[in-house]
């Protein structure tokens, strides 16, 4: 039968492409160590994810991320979701214009179109960190108040410093037109990991994020 070796070569070829998970990455141009996860939107392409925390981040306590992604210049937007779902959790949206990345936290209730939202974390964009190629862009941007949230019906969730937590993402070909508050198109492709954050703690956090957000 043809099928079966086929298909055992897609697998292969799928493998390959792909990262170790959690694979610690300590990064040259922050300096900020981060776990991070490299996840297929296509056959041979994806996006990189990390993330940074303090090393004082506590359990059942608020704490600030770094955020870094790196993302082929063909991707529409992004997002990325702290909570591993679409709805009643932080979103961001991350898109590339020209020279220029746009943040936009957003929050959805539902699966319709997540609107821009106050209660999905505030985030600082780092110029060092943040950069173009011929072939990517990526930003690295700290964020308080994505590692814990209340929906409006349910109780508070946090993320684990020391654990993981289910992570996920959102892919569009389509690019929006406009700032954060932008219309977005609906992903064609949506994934989720566990995300280590253990391994993403960092002893000089704090005094890093100061050197970067000046
Ligand atoms: C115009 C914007 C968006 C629309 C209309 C939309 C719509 C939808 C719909 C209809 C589904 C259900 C798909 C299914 O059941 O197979 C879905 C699932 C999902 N969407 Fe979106 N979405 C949008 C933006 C986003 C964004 C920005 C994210 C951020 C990461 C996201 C993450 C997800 C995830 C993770 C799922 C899987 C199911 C879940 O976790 O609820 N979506 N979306
Ligand atoms: C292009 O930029 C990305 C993101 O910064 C980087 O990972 C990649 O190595 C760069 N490629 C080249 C050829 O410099």
């Amino acid at each position: 039968m043809l099928l079966t070796p086929l298909l055992g070569l897609v697998a292969a070829f799928v493998n390959t492409a792909a990262a170790a998970a959690n694979e610690i990455v300590r990064d040259p141009d922050t300096g900020l160590t981060f776990t991070s996860n490299y996840q297929l939107y296509k056959v041979n392409a994806g996006i990189t994810f990390r993330v940074a925390i303090p090393d004082d981040a506590q359990n059942y306590t608020p704490y600030d991320a770094v955020v870094q992604l790196v993302v082929p210049n063909e991707v529409g937007w992004v997002g990325l979701s702290w909570g591993g779902a679409m709805t009643n959790n932080p979103l961001v949206v991350a898109w590339n214009s020209g020279n220029s990345v746009t943040l936009s936290p957003r929050w959805a209730t539902g699966h319709t179109m997540p609107t821009p939202s106050s209660t999905a974390g505030t985030y600082t964009l780092f110029q060092t960190g943040t950069k173009n190629n011929g072939t990517h862009w990526q930003f690295t941007a700290l964020c308080k108040g994505c590692t814990s949230w209340t929906p409006s019906s349910g109780s508070t969730r946090y993320l684990s410093p020391t654990g993981g937590n289910r992570l996920a993402f959102g892919y569009s070909s389509t690019r929006p037109s406009g700032g954060a508050s932008a219309s977005i198109a609906i992903h064609q492709v949506h994934g989720y990991w566990t995300h280590d954050f253990a391994g993403a703690r960092n002893a000089n956090f704090h005094d890093i994020v100061q050197r970067l957000s000046v």
